[in-house]
């Protein structure tokens, strides 16, 4: 099925949130990192700006960074006002207010779109969606990671989240998933399936990071090479 640009709803992180999501250390932070569902976060350009390499990819980059900019205009005052009426779903310690919120994420996807057209012509933002493989050689990363996509959609699925952590183990010896709670802030079946399925041959593991915004969001999900 065509991913359209009028069905999506691109919102974006900063690094300094990727930073707390997935414990990055220092010397994490200078590894070849991959992240999947990257979407319009500055994880990415405030990366590059400190000479680090991240490789984002996302079905939305096939679309122009004037084309994203425009639907960022478009969706933004319906997901702050949704955040507005769900205000008690969400924790405002790191970020205090919804105000706050809408300038964090807007500043990130700001820098985002200034990013963009040249991150892609450098081969730093890709497009491409999971579960599919990718053109990338076996472990050309150290690290894979996924904010706010896998196992937040749980819809799509076991077989789906299956082949999509097996590609990224492919690409990296480790793969960091955060968070662990679908969009009703509930831990599913499917974390469970996903756990004793790469136990087997991986060590998996569930660990609490420096961050919560969704309330009880605040675990990370590590399946590393043993
Ligand atoms: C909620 S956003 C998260 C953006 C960013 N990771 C962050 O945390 O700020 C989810 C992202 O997943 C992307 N996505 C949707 N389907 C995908 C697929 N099949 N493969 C990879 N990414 C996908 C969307 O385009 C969107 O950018």
């Amino acid at each position: 099925m065509a991913f359209e640009l009028k069905t999506t709803v691109p919102w974006g992180r900063t690094l300094s949130e990727y930073k707390s999501m997935f414990s990055l250390t220092e010397a994490e932070l200078k590894k070849r990192i991959i992240s999947f569902g990257d979407g319009p976060a500055s994880f990415n350009s405030e990366m590059t700006e400190d000479n680090k390499s991240v490789t984002s990819v996302d079905p939305v980059y096939q679309f122009t960074a004037k084309e994203l900019e425009q639907r960022i205009a478009e969706v933004k005052d319906m997901v702050i006002e949704q955040t507005r009426n769900n205000q008690d779903n969400f924790v405002w310690k790191q970020i205090k207010s919804v105000e706050e919120l809408e300038q964090v994420r807007l500043n990130a996807m700001q820098a985002f779109i200034k990013d963009f057209s040249k991150g892609k012509a450098a081969g730093r933002y890709v497009f491409h969606a999971l579960p599919d493989k990718t053109a990338f050689e076996d472990l050309s990363f150290d690290l894979a990671i996924s904010s706010h996509f896998l196992i937040l959609y749980a819809q799509l699925g076991l077989d789906f989240h299956i082949t999509s952590i097996t590609e990224m183990l492919r690409l990296a010896n480790e793969v960091r998933i955060f968070p662990i709670l679908d969009l009703d802030a509930k831990k599913t079946e499917l974390l469970e399936q996903l756990i004793t399925h790469f136990n087997s041959n991986f060590k998996v593991s569930i660990e609490k990071v420096d961050y919560e915004f969704q309330k009880g969001g605040n675990e990370m999900l590590r399946i590393k090479r043993d």
